[in-house]
């Protein structure tokens, strides 16, 4: 494999995940229009690397959160670049009853899952949920000594009772806010996708999830950095083919 799209949300979370990658800033691509996002690329052992993060919100300036903007950034990424693989790589909310820690590293086991999309129509309901194909990788978790798990995503960052229902149902692992989306214009280009996340809050803590996504913040995207230095080892010496088993 030579092209990797690495997908972020927040500029705060892509900040160490860029350094340790050596990337540096490049123009976005402007025949495509006006897009929120910003591009880095190194070239690390061989393999291509763009981490393309969703910007800013220029009204109320604050980072571009959630399934909008994921999904404009993965399609101008996906036609840019051309990426072999996509990756949806950022914080996410886990559950100690699941057996979750904060600083635990999940990669995306089966179908990327939404929990906010309740439809009650026939085949609306599956859409709702969206059950997007993720690349098996146990063989990636176990290089990056992380979890596999289902992720789960919304555009909220609290859980609802509704939410905890839909998430009981598709046994969620990571709740985050942009992975579905991602994974959602992967599958159209027909490019494999797989989600790494490391976890901020524990949503099933007393504490409030933002007060601890504030406190560990820093825990997680050091996790992240890591991560995405493994990833680019392994995707070097690994087709994609034999990222799962
Ligand atoms: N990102 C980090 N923690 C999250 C949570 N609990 N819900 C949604 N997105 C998150």
């Amino acid at each position: 494999m030579t092209r990797l799209a690495l997908i972020m949300a927040m500029q705060v979370e892509a900040v160490p995940v860029i350094a340790a990658l050596g990337a540096t800033t490049v123009p976005p691509p402007t025949h495509l229009g006006p897009l929120p996002g910003r591009l880095y690329q190194s070239n690390r052992d061989g393999v291509d690397v763009t981490v393309a993060v969703n910007g800013i919100d220029p009204r109320h300036g604050v980072a571009n959160i959630g399934t909008q903007p994921a999904a404009l950034t993965t399609w101008a990424t996906a036609l840019h670049i051309q990426p072999d693989l996509i990756v949806s790589i950022g914080a996410a909310g886990g559950w100690a009853g699941r057996g979750a820690a904060v600083g635990d590293l999940v990669v995306s086991d089966g179908p990327v899952v939404y929990h906010d999309r309740r439809i009650a129509m026939p085949r609306f309901d599956d859409y709702g949920v969206g059950f997007y194909p993720s690349l098996p990788a146990n063989r990636l978790a176990a290089a990056l000594d992380a979890k596999l798990g289902t992720v789960t995503t919304s555009n909220s960052l609290d859980e609802t009772d509704d939410d905890r229902r839909m998430i009981a149902a598709n046994g969620g692992d990571a709740k985050e806010m942009e992975a579905a989306a991602v994974a959602w214009v992967a599958e159209m280009f027909g490019i494999p996708f797989v989600a790494i996340k490391a976890i901020t809050d524990l949503v099933d803590s007393p504490t409030a999830t933002a007060d601890q996504f504030d406190a560990n913040l820093d825990i997680a995207t050091a996790r992240l950095a890591r991560a995405a230095q493994d990833l680019i080892s392994f995707a070097s010496a690994t087709p994609l083919t034999d990222f799962g088993s």
